[in-house]
């Protein structure tokens, strides 16, 4: 017995050794795996896991991911799996040039190097002598550049996903020129390019997916050369012209994804003869013309996306489909009247998009039966109650009718519809109290009810629940604020409301709150110490309340906060001289993830309305970031305005007016360099204007009216366009040519200190003061002495009307 161990033992040595993959092939992978590591920096924390296996000891025919071929007694590398490889808290970003010892691979058929996140051009050379390639998954790195010609030469190849990189076409010389770019800079991602024609060499290609790159110009005629395509996936670019006229000779097609470009015209005819057509995603171009009734003619189409784009809807075509759809967006195609009733034919429906159409009648009973997945019927003209047949779904998961004229109370078995995910029933006319039920509702994500007649109190929700995105704003609600929600709530608003009652202590439970708003309610007491615990608040509003007491300096605890908003309570005492701590109003970072950035359909969530250069503004959730203020108007605060506020560079807004300040206007407001809107009106300060308001280069509006302020408005920059005398009215004797009253030598003429030195010692969490600062304190000194200049921002002050 032992015998035969032995000899099955060495038998199988040999036989190994005959079947081990080549010294070249092993020595290139190893050489692969030591290029990987040595890119990462020794202070990540990763895990390469999936390499383990690759040792120089064994035979790399048994490594994880690594494919061998089977036939003969020369075994050889044919498929590297080598998708996302590394595991770590953030992307590591790997130089592509990882990748050259792969180009030794020569009897590589598959390469998958798809969510590594590789960077830079992709290696000319790694390409051009892997001609046995069949199979090349690059998808999801940020590889850029255009794609290097050897890839072309590629004859085998019959699958080539590049999508989900920053790829851009190749720029001729005459593209150059009529972009007028003078300087061609390869470098720059942010540039496009055309898809090259010799796409069209690999005549092998069955499955070719270009989504989300740089790409632009037309769609290269050469695809038509691609005969054998049955995936042509050019989603999320910047294609534009029309869709190639002879895109039905391409019969193999069974998904064409043409969404998100610039792509005019019409819907060619010849897509009818693509008879295996599955998938259709034309949504988001400029496409116009009417909708061709023969597209429902096409038996194999299952999904049918046509929404946004100027396309026309025949309302009075009877239409008899011949395709059973699983999804089809008809969003924005002027559908009219009733919901039309074909698609009740429709009953593997999963997914229908109607919104933004002139739909109008009752939510029709059929539709509620369908069992719809993701309904989305908002911006329609619809009215009347919902069906509570709707709700006895097992599918439903979103359900979007915002916008409508729906109206009557929700049904009471609303919790029945257990998968609902998202609510959105924002601009109704719903009333009533929000039905009880919705609690077992474990799942939902989303629930917004702004903007209807809702009222009585809000129903408990189970503390479990994954529930983020909470908006009751604009409803009839009353009682006290309720802190039933979850512990995943990011965003809770129940403005414009008629809650009291104090600031929950509570709240502080609500630890992953970004942004609370509460404006327009009638909430009393003071500002909650625990408040400044609510470390990941980034928007908090609490405006036109009745809070008092005064701000609490442990407030700049907030990091995160970018918009804070106490205008209009009886807020009294000091401004804290902290606050110019507040580091999320000094460099806004660029954290905030919009609400529609987490979904991968349409939502429109509600605007955040604030004051706005005088008049009540909407700012988009989808830009929020980008905005940052700070608004204490309407209170009762007094004492000096600290100059330390001075170091919110990041402002775009700062309203302290309607209190009791006294005391100077700080030098350092000159330094608010993103600063758009200033008003201090109403307060009792005094002194002049300081000069240094002149830098603020975005400024376009101003007020300091209804002060005791004398002396001469600063002149240069900005302010020669702040020449509205009604933003000077109201003070001690300010003169200056935008009130055209000239400064007389008799003017009392104030000295003026150019920064306060407390500000220097003031402790800046950690930020020190620049070189550039004693720079721009120089050039101020110098402008001052050539401030007539003409103004250089005067177009400044139209800028940013829209948000
Ligand atoms: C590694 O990371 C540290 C800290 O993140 C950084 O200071 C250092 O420059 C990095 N080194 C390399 C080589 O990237
Ligand atoms: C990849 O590119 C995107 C877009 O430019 C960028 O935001 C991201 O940080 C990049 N990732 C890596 C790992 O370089
Ligand atoms: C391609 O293979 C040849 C020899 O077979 C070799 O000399 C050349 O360096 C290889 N090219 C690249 C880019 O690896
Ligand atoms: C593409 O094919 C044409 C002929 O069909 C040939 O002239 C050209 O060199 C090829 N280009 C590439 C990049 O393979
Ligand atoms: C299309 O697909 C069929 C079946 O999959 C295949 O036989 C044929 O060669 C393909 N190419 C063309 C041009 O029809
Ligand atoms: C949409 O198409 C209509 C004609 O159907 C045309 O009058 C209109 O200008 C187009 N709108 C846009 C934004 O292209
Ligand atoms: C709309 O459809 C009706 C009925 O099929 C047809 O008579 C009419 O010509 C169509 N209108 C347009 C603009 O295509
Ligand atoms: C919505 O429909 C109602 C009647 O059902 C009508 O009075 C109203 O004008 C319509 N609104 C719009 C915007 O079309
Ligand atoms: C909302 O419904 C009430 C009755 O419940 C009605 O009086 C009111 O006119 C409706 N408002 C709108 C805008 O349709
Ligand atoms: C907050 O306190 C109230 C009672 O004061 C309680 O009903 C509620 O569950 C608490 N909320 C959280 C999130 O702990
Ligand atoms: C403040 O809120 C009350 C009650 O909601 C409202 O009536 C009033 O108009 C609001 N004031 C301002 C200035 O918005
Ligand atoms: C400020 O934040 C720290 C940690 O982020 C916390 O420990 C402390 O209690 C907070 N202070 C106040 C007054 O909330």
């Amino acid at each position: 017995m032992a015998e035969l161990g032995l000899l099955l033992f060495s038998l199988s040595i040999l036989f190994s050794t005959s079947l081990c993959c080549p010294d070249d092939q092993k020595l290139a992978l190893l050489h692969f795996k030591s290029s990987l590591l040595d890119s990462i920096n020794s202070s990540t924390q990763y895990s390469l896991s999936s390499l383990d296996s690759w040792d120089a000891s064994s035979d790399c025919c048994h490594w994880d991911m690594v494919t061998c071929s089977s036939r003969s007694n020369s075994r050889k590398v044919v498929a590297l799996h080598l998708y996302s490889l590394v595991l770590a808290e953030q992307p590591i970003p790997f130089p592509s040039m990882v990748l050259s010892p792969l180009s030794l691979i020569k009897s590589l058929m598959l390469l998958d190097i798809s969510s590594n996140y590789i960077v830079g051009e992709i290696p000319p050379g790694v390409f051009s002598n892997l001609s046995k390639l069949v199979h090349l998954d690059m998808m999801q790195n940020n590889f850029s550049g255009s794609i290097p010609p050897q890839i072309f030469h590629l004859r085998h190849l019959q699958y080539l996903d590049m999508s989900s990189n920053l790829l851009k076409g190749v720029i001729s010389k005459e593209v150059g020129s009529l972009l007028n770019l003078r300087v061609l800079r390869l470098d720059d991602n942010s540039l496009g390019g055309y898809i090259p024609e010799e796409i069209g060499n690999l005549t092998k290609l069955q499955q070719l997916n270009l989504r989300s790159n740089n790409f632009f110009g037309m769609i290269p005629s050469s695809v038509l050369f691609l005969k054998e395509l049955e995936t042509l996936e050019l989603r999320d670019n910047s294609l534009s012209m029309e869709i190639p006229k002879d895109i039905g000779d391409l019969t193999n097609l069974t998904t064409l994804a043409l969404s998100g470009n610039r792509l005019t015209g019409g819907i060619t005819s010849s897509i009818q003869k693509l008879h295996k057509l599955e998938t259709l995603r034309l949504e988001n171009n400029l496409l116009s013309g009417g909708i061709p009734t023969w597209l429902f003619d096409i038996k194999s189409l299952k999904d049918l996306f046509l929404g946004g784009n100027n396309l026309t809807w025949n309302n009075t075509v009877n239409l008899e489909p011949k395709c059973m759809l699983a999804q089809l967006s008809l969003s924005s195609c002027r559908l009219a009247g009733r919901i039309p009733d074909w698609i009740s034919a429709q009953k593997d429906l999963l997914f229908l998009d109607l919104s933004k159409n002139k739909l109008e009648g009752p939510f029709p009973e059929w539709v509620a039966e369908m069992d719809i997945g993701s309904i989305f019927l908002s911006d329609n003209n619809l009215t009347g109650s919902l069906p509570p047949r709707l709700f006895r779904s097992e599918s439903l998961s979103v359900l979007a009718l915002s916008r409508n004229s729906f109206s009557g109370e929700l049904p009471s078995n609303i919790g029945d519809a257990i998968k609902v995910m998202i609510l959105m029933f924002s601009g109704n006319n719903f009333s009533g109290q929000i039905p009880k039920s919705i609690s077992k509702i474990y799942r939902l994500l989303l629930l917004d009810l702004s903007g209807n007649r809702f009222s009585g109190n809000i129903p408990d929700f189970r503390p479990n629940a994954l529930l983020a995105y909470i908006d009751f704003s604009y409803n009839e609600f009353s009682g006290e604020i309720p802190v039933i929600f979850s512990q995943e709530t990011r965003i809770l608003s129940l403005g414009k409301n008629m809650f009291s009652g104090k600031l929950p202590s509570n709240l502080t439970d609500l630890n992953n709150l970004e942004h609370l708003d509460l404006h327009d309610n009638r909430i009393a007491g003071e500002l909650p110490m625990s408040l400044s615990q609510m470390s990941t608040l980034q928007v908090l509003n609490l405006r036109n309340n009745t809070l008092e007491g005064s701000i609490p300096s442990t407030i700049t605890n907030l990091t995160n906060l970018r918009i804070l908003d106490v205008s209009n309570n009886n807020l009294s005492g000091e401004i804290p001289a902290k606050l110019g701590n507040l580091v999320g109003m000094i460099d806004t970072p660029n954290t905030f993830k919009s609400v529609s950035d987490m979904f991968t359909f349409p939502i429109e969530f509600s605007d955040l309305i604030v004051n706005w250069k005088k008049s009540k503004q909407g700012l988009s959730s989808h830009s929020l970031e980008i905005y940052s203020l700070l608004d204490l108007s309407k209170n009762q605060l007094s004492g000096q305005l600290p100059a330390s506020l001075g170091h919110l560079k990041g402002l775009k807004l700062l309203n302290i007016s309607n209190n009791h300040l006294s005391g100077n206007i700080p030098a350092t407001f000159g330094n608010l360099e993103s600063l758009e809107s200033l008003d201090l009106s109403r307060n009792r300060l005094s002194g002049s204007i300081p000069r240094t308001l002149s830098k603020l280069q975005e400024l376009t509006t101003l007020d300091v009216s209804n002060n005791k302020l004398v002396g001469q408005i600063p002149v240069g920059g900005q302010m020669d366009t702040m020449d509205d005398p009604n933003s000077y009215a109201n003070n001690s004797g300010l003169c200056g040519f935008q009130i055209q009253l000239p400064c007389t030598p008799e003017q009392p003429q104030v000295k003026q200190p150019e920064a306060d030195d407390s500000w220097f010692s003031w402790q800046g969490a950690g930020i020190g003061y620049s070189v550039g600062f004693f720079a721009t304190i120089t050039i101020i000194l110098v402008s001052g002495c050539i401030s007539r200049l003409p103004p250089q921002n005067r177009h400044r002050s139209h800028r940013r009307q829209r948000f």
